[in-house]
C-alpha cells in the first residue's frame, strides 16, 4: 500500500500484516509516515496497492471499514469536548442497534470506572489520560475485530500511560480484539506487541518479532536509538 498527499506520496509501498488478535506495533519518529499510514487503511486518506480484511479488499470509505469491524482511535484522541461522556460513547455505536450501544456503554463504564463515574459530565473537563481511555472505549463501542491506535502514550504522564496500556493488554486479551499501534514509546510498545515494524521517512525498514526488537541490542541501536 502506498498513500500521500496530492500527488506525493509520503508511504511508500508498506506491506505489514495483523493476524487475528494479535496487537502489532509500527514505530517511528515523527514525521515518519505512522498517522497517515493509519488513515490510509481506515479510508480517512485515499490509499494506492491492496489492503485486505478478512482476505477480502478492505472498503475505502470509512465508514464502511467501521461496518466490516475496523474502529480508530485517532492522534490527539478526537475527543467531542462539548459532548457528554455518555454522547461520546454513543457516537462510536453509532452503526449499532440502540440496545446493544447500552449494553456496551455500561460494560465500558464498567471497565473504565472513572468513565462510569463521569458519564454525564463533558468529555472536555477530563484529565489527558481520561479522555485517551474515552476514545478507546468509543472506538471499542462499535465492536471492532482490529483496532488501530495512533500514539495513544502522546502527551500523557508515564503512569498514566502504563495505566493506558495495560487497558489496552487486558481488552485484548479478553475479548481478543486486535490490535495496530503505531507509537513514539518504542520500549512500552514492543513490551505489548507481538509484531513490530519500523517505518523509516515512509518506508517499512524492519518487521519481525517484538520480543526479538527488544532483546536485539544491534537492532535496538540501529532503529530506536539505543533505548
Ligand atoms: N495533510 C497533509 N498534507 C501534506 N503533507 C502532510 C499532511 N499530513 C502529513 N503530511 C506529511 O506527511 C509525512 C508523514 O506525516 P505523518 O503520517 O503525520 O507522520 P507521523 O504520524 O509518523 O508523525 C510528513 O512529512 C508530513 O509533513
Ligand atoms: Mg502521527
Amino acid at each position: 500500500m502506498s498513500a500521500g498527499y496530492g500527488a506525493a506520496d509520503v508511504v511508500h509501498r508498506i506491506s505489514l500484516d495483523v493476524a487475528e488478535g494479535e496487537i502489532a506495533v509500527v514505530l517511528g519518529a515523527n514525521g515518519a509516515g505512522k498517522t497517515t499510514t493509519l488513515r490510509a487503511i481506515s479510508g480517512v486518506l485515499a490509499r494506492s496497492g491492496v489492503v485486505q480484511f478478512d482476505g477480502r479488499p478492505m472498503p475505502t470509505r470509512p465508514e464502511d471499514t467501521v461496518r466490516v469491524g475496523l474502529s480508530m482511535v485517532p492522534q490527539g484522541r478526537g475527543t467531542l469536548t462539548e459532548l457528554t461522556v455518555l454522547e461520546n460513547l454513543l457516537v462510536g455505536a453509532a452503526v449499532r442497534p440502540r440496545h446493544e450501544a447500552d449494553a456496551d456503554v455500561e460494560k465500558w463504564c464498567g471497565f473504565f470506572p472513572v468513565l462510569g463515574e463521569r458519564r454525564e459530565q463533558k468529555a472536555g473537563s477530563l484529565s489527558g489520560g481520561e479522555q485517551q481511555m474515552l476514545a478507546i472505549a468509543r472506538a471499542l463501542m462499535a465492536r471492532p475485530r482490529l483496532v488501530l491506535l495512533d500514539e495513544p502514550s502522546l502527551g500523557l504522564a508515564p503512569i498514566v500511560v502504563q495505566r493506558v496500556f495495560a487497558a489496552l493488554a487486558d481488552i485484548n486479551a479478553t475479548d481478543g480484539t486486535s490490535m495496530l499501534i503505531v507509537e513514539q514509546n518504542a520500549d512500552l510498545a514492543l513490551r505489548l506487541a507481538r509484531s513490530a515494524h519500523v517505518l523509516e521517512a515512509g518506508r517499512l525498514v524492519a518487521s519481525g518479532a517484538a520480543a526479538d526488537f527488544l532483546d536485539d541490542d544491534r537492532v535496538r541501536s540501529a532503529y530506536l536509538g539505543g533505548r
